[in-house]
């Protein structure tokens, strides 16, 4: 939550736009304006389609439009400015204006020659670079080109504006700028004080360029730009510099100065940087210092937050995600001016002061505080984020009248007693899930939101809700609503009117009865995540589902829902990304309506009654990642189509009545992605497919990904899936990007294991079981040095276990029983941990742990090794894996325009429940 908050209010600091989109017409009474620059501007104005969508602009009026006439004298137009004794045009803002379309260097923009200031920020110039043209305005001391969709290179020729003040062409991500360019501008403009780039491709740039800026230069403005390498130390005394903000530049390394600055910084934000950050030394230097955002950054000497409060003038402070601990530097609230406070993602302990400044944002989530919430706080509050800790008690009541609340986030504590009634009208998001709040929630506690968009109460289990579900005539403005695990037994009845319904989640409830049809009317235009996972519903999937054009997420799986999949499921696909069906009674056939385009990344229907064929059309959703057939009753020849799909990684078709034999791939690098393939229980019979074998590229290359742990799925979702691991049903709620495995088990496969099968040392789990094979096991299946379950039990192999197996050191589960293998058991290592059931109905085995001796060997039989843990033993009894709940990002949103507050929030519990992981690191020996 703190990371996309403070990403948001990190982007208001940025990027409001106070004075990148400030008029600077003044009032020129004699009509003066030069017919030639009349219609150059009209033409330039009227090059571009106009449509008013610039979300950072519904904060201005459009002005511009109106007064811009033929015939009527310019300079007295809107956004226009003229020199009083030449007429010439000498400031055009156009900046918020809805302009569309590209600027070409013939545009008559450029024939204003004597233009002076230059605004055009926040218009659309969709992928058209900046034309050298705009080195053609000699006198230009202000240009604002920023948020325009500029692409490309930044031009040589702004080097020969020199008379440039005021710099700015942030905030355009697909452009770029390279060292010489840069360096050209920092040389010849020798008057900047503004410098904005943020937002632009700097990853190229040698940091050393920025030693020769201006010593005019107040304010630098450069996050966001992916800057590497050591940040110039003069920077820092450059004399008039006030604003210096080098935030997310991951690789930016650099240190403040030791000795006395000159310079007047007043804002410094350095978060997610490399930099060095020595509190004391920041004090003394910087005593007028008003914004300091230090989020994520390296503290060096005995740094001490509590120390800042001798920053008397600040005003706004971060210092989340920095693993200061101790007690909470709640000193820092008595500067009188702080009104922004973030303390997020720290270990801070200690009860939130009484609070009598001017504070107005304070985020303190993800802190260890437990302690009651008993203080006041001041009633000009707008964020109160606590998430995260350990508070306890009850809500007390002067949280519920702070007038002018915004946010109010209580989530992930342990608060107890009634939720109140809610007296504020400006609210927006509520977050009071994961607590133990208890009693009947009235509707009237809504009654006053008349503001809210974001509201989640989920994972209360006490808490009583119906009453709320069946109230009408609230929450009329609602975005987002989250209540699973709440023990709801309906969808919420104010729902019906709630038209701007985009995030709706209520798995896990006990909801009963059919899908109300005007679920599909309400949510038409705006629903995007629905899911009613894990509830009693019955009846069919009405096809007025397909209504909801927005859905990019449907869940509806662990229901009752029968009769068929409405075909035009299909159909939606052209946004819908993930669709989860499973574990409920629908028959039918599978939709085979899906179309070029389809959008699909994941499609799970396990656990249903589904027959017929798999439809070809599936290979239009080139973007398919998971496919989960089990358990159904489809039937037909092994979906050789498929291996075309570039991205699919997990194919699963277990418990079907699939049949023939798999073949040879059709093409020349078949399923290059694909990681987990399930067919077992089917009636494939033939060969097993060696020439599929050959080429499962991710399969191959265990070293090629190793780093990060990384899931499945997209930001908002993560994909799931059950298998057989080690001998156990196991959920994975969230699959490792890593996991590798492949089941044949219980079919007809005969013939010999085949050798290649060693290169696929990827693999983490391999199990060939019940079926016809023969042969001896290849030597190859050493290679696999991953392998953590090995399953061949049941087929008619015979020879030795070759002896290569011994190095499988991850090898925590072999079943090599009923087989006809002999001579020894190889004996060291991970073999002294498998018992008689991995081996048993092999009449020819011997040595440990066998009863029977191998002749000479007698007496060997090896004591357990010192260097396993007794751990390791878990999963002889009923394998047990490790509960372990990792932590989700909750990332960057761009792009979709969705509310940000949706992602950061919990997900659904039984989602985080058993995660794979944490076990297998405890088996690596070395
Ligand atoms: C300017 O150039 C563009 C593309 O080169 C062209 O489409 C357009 O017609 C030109 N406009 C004028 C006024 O010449
Ligand atoms: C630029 O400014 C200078 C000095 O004020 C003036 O003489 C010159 O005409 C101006 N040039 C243009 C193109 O406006
Ligand atoms: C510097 O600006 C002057 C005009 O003032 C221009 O003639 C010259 O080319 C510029 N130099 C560079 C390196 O751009
Ligand atoms: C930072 O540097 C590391 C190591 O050089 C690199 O792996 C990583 O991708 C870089 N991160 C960014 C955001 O540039
Ligand atoms: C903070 O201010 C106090 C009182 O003015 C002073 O004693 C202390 O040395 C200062 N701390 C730092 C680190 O500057
Ligand atoms: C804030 O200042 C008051 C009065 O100066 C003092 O009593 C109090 O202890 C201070 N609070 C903190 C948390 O330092
Ligand atoms: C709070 O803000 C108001 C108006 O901005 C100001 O007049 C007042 O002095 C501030 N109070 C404190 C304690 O800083």
């Amino acid at each position: 939550m703190g990371r996309v908050l403070c990403f948001l209010i990190f982007f208001l600091f940025l990027s409001l736009p106070n004075s990148s989109v400030s008029s600077f017409s003044f009032n020129s009474s004699t009509p003066l304006c030069l017919s030639d620059q009349s219609s150059a501007l009209l033409h330039f104005r009227n090059s571009f389609a106009v449509s008013y969508s610039n979300h950072y602009c519904d904060y201005f009026s459009y002005p511009k439009k109106k007064s811009w006439k033929m015939g009527t004298d310019c300079c007295g137009w809107d956004g226009v400015t003229c020199d009083t004794m030449t007429g010439h045009v000498i400031a055009v803002d156009l900046s918020c204006s809805g302009l569309h379309g590209p600027i070409h260097p013939n545009s008559t923009l450029f024939s204003l020659r004597h233009l002076q200031r230059l605004n055009l920020a926040y218009n659309h110039f969709y992928g058209s670079t900046i034309s050298s043209k705009f080195g053609g305005f000699a006198n230009m001391t202000h240009l604002d080109l920023s948020d325009c969709y500029f692409a490309g290179n930044s031009p040589s020729e702004i080097s020969h504006l020199s008379k440039l003040v005021s710099l700015d062409l942030s905030g355009n991500i697909d452009m770029r700028i390279e060292t010489p360019n840069l360096k050209r501008l920092i040389q010849n403009l020798t008057h900047l004080t503004e410098l904005v780039l943020y937002g632009i491709d700097m990853s190229s740039v040698s940091t050393n360029c920025l030693t020769n800026l201006s010593s005019s230069l107040t304010s630098l403005r450069l996050s966001y730009c992916q800057l590497k390498g050591k940040f110039p130390d003069n920077i820092f005394h450059l004399p008039n510099l006030q604003i210096l903000r080098v935030a997310y530049n991951y690789n930016l390394t650099g240190s403040l100065p030791t000795y006395n600055w000159s310079t007047p910084l007043k804002s410094l934000l350095l978060s997610e940087t490399e930099f060095s950050i020595d509190i004391p030394n920041l004090i003394s230097n910087l005593k007028s210092l008003k914004k300091l955002l230090v989020g994520g950054c390296n503290f060096i000497g005995s740094s001490y937050p509590t120390f800042l409060s001798n920053l008397t003038q600040i005003t706004s402070l971060d210092l989340s995600y920095n693993n200061f601990g101790g007690q909470c530097p709640w000193s820092l609230l008595n500067n009188t001016g702080l009104t922004f406070l973030d303390l997020s993602y720290n270990n801070f302990i200690g009860q939130l002061p009484e609070v009598t400044t001017n504070l107005t944002q304070i985020f303190s989530s993800n802190n260890s505080s437990n302690s009651q919430l008993v203080n006041k706080i001041p009633s000009n509050l707008e964020y109160l984020i606590l998430s995260g800790n350990l508070l306890n008690g009850t809500i007390p009541s002067w949280v519920y009248t702070i007038p002018s609340l915004l946010e109010l986030h209580l989530d992930h504590n342990q608060f107890t007693g009634h939720i109140g009634e809610f007296q504020h009208n400006s609210l927006v998001s509520l977050r009071v899930s994961f607590n133990n709040f208890s009693g009947n929630v009235e509707s009237k506690i809504f009654s006053k939101l008349k503001s809210l968009q974001y509201l989640d109460m989920s994972n209360n289990p006490h808490l009583s809700l119906h009453s709320f579900t069946s109230a009408t005539n609230i929450l009329s403005k609602i975005h987002s609503l989250q209540l699973s695990s709440s023990n709801i037994t309906e969808i919420p009845q104010f729902l019906r009117t709630a038209e701007y319904i985009e995030y709706l989640d209520l798995s896990n409830n006990h909801i009963k009865g059919n899908i109300p049809s005007w679920v599909m009317e309400v949510g038409k235009d705006s629903l995007y995540y629905f899911s009613v996972s894990r509830n009693n519903l019955t009846g069919h999937i009405p096809s007025l589902i397909c209504n909801l054009s927005s859905l990019i997420f449907l869940d509806f799986s662990y229901n009752h829902l029968n009769n068929m999949i409405p075909p035009c499921l299909g159909k939606l696909s052209d946004n819908l990304k993930d669709l989860n069906l499973q574990s409920n009674n629908l028959n039918g056939t599978v939709p085979t309506t899906f179309a070029k385009g389809c959008q699909l990344r994941s499609l799970k229907l396990n656990g249903n009654q589904l027959e017929g064929a798999l439809p070809q059309s599936l290979v239009h959703c080139r973007n398919l990642e998971a496919l989960d057939f089990g358990n159904n009753k489809i039937n037909g020849t092994f979906p050789c189509w498929l291996e075309t799909l570039l991205e699919l990684r997990v194919l699963i078709l277990r418990s079907n009545n699939f049949h023939g034999a798999i073949g040879n791939p059709k093409t020349k690098f078949p399923f290059p992605n694909l990681r987990i393939i399930d067919l077992s229980h089917n009636e494939f019979h033939g060969l097993l497919p060696t020439k599929f074998f050959m080429y499962l590229k991710a399969m191959m290359n265990a070293n090629a990904d190793k780093g990060e742990l990384k899931y499945m799925g997209d930001s908002y979702y993560q994909d799931s899936v059950t298998l057989v691991m080690k001998g156990n049903f196991i959920d994975l709620v969230k699959i490792q990007s890593l996991l590798t495995t492949i089941d044949f088990s219980n079919n007809n496969f005969k013939g010999e294991i085949p050798n290649v099968i060693g290169e696929l040392r990827s693999l983490k789990g391999l199990n060939f079981s019940h079926n016809n094979l023969i042969g001896c096991m290849p030597q190859s299946l050493g290679n696999l040095t991953n392998l953590e379950w090995l399953d061949l039990s049941s087929n008619k192999l015979t020879g030795e276990i070759p002896i290569q197996l011994v190095d499988l050191t991850m090898l925590a589960f072999l079943n090599l029983s009923e087989n006809h293998l002999f001579g020894h058991i190889p004996q060291g290592k991970q073999f002294n941990t498998f018992m008689n059931d991995s081996y048993y109905g092999n009449l020819g085995l011997c040595g440990f742990p066998m009863t029977k001796a191998c002749g000479n060997d007698e007496g060997q039989q090896p004591s357990p090794s010192s260097t396993i843990q007794e751990d390791d033993f878990e999963f002889e009894n009923g394998f047990h894996w490790k509960v372990v709940l990792l932590g989700y990002g909750c990332g960057f949103m761009f792009g979709l325009g969705l509310g940000y507050l949706v992602f950061s929030s919990g997900k659904p519990k039984w989602l985080v429940n058993i995660v794979y992981g944490g076990r297998h690191n405890k088996l690596r020996r070395s």
